[in-house]
């Protein structure tokens, strides 16, 4: 029990999926799972066990934003001993090749986050994916048909830029594909605590030719990504 998590000692599964919307959790708990059971509550950000293919998974919201993503992140990792941390969420796109409903497999993460930046003085960490991760859910996205990238995205503690696009045009110049706003912070407390972490993200609005995903189509990639996520989750 923690202050934002009422879940018993082993109550989550070795893997665990993070989408940012408590819906989207139970959504993915009440569609995917056999038997879920909810384990948290705790502000309704939801968190459920199941099983997937037989084998026990996790989803836990993690609340949009950096901040709030570690707090999750950090209890799941240190109070209940999760392993392994998927991040399935969705992201604007910095990269015209990126079209929407492409599936990004966010290798690394660059950011602005202060709670990366801080921690690190003179030097620039590049947090990156767990490569047996990130070379699963690669093998798997290309065997399914799906369209995939893997690259870099950045992770913003900026939902609306002062200086819209042109607070981000550094990065597509240097073949950043997207922006969200969780990754990063994932992947360096993934990094701090010795354990596996992959960031999947659908590309459902692009911020240079504003294309934007449709309700049917979200509904659709949304289930490949979360079914992709899961394949990777309990092999992991
Ligand atoms: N910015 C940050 N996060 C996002 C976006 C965006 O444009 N689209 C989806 N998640």
């Amino acid at each position: 029990m923690t202050p934002h998590n009422h879940a018993k000692a082993g109550d989550y599964a070795p893997a665990v999926l993070l989408p940012g919307d408590p819906l989207r959790a139970k959504w993915i708990a009440e569609t995917f799972f056999e038997a879920p059971k909810l384990v948290n509550s705790v502000r309704n950000c939801l968190g459920y066990t199941g099983t997937w293919k037989g084998k026990p998974v996790s989803v836990q919201a993690s609340g949009m934003g950096q901040p709030s993503l570690a707090i999750y992140v950090h209890e799941l990792i240190n109070v209940y001993g999760v392993q392994s941390l998927i991040r399935v969420g969705t992201c604007g796109g910095l990269n015209a090749k990126v079209k929407v409903r492409d599936l990004i497999l966010a290798q690394g993460a660059s950011t602005d986050s202060s709670i990366v930046k801080g921690r690190f003085g003179a030097f620039n960490f590049a947090p990156i994916a767990d490569f047996g991760l990130l070379r699963s859910a690669a093998d798997k996205a290309e065997a399914a048909g799906l369209r995939f990238h893997a690259g870099n995205l950045l992770s913003s503690d900026i939902f609306y830029h002062a200086d819209g696009f042109a607070g981000y045009d550094k990065l597509p110049e240097h073949g950043v594909l997207g922006v969200e706003m969780e990754a990063a912070v994932l992947y360096t407390l993934a990094a701090r605590f010795g354990v596996k972490a992959l960031t999947i993200c659908t590309m459902t609005d692009c911020l240079i030719t504003h294309a934007e995903i449709s309700a049917d189509e979200r509904q659709s990639s949304l289930t490949e990504m979360v079914e992709l996520a899961l394949d990777v989750a309990v092999e992991s």
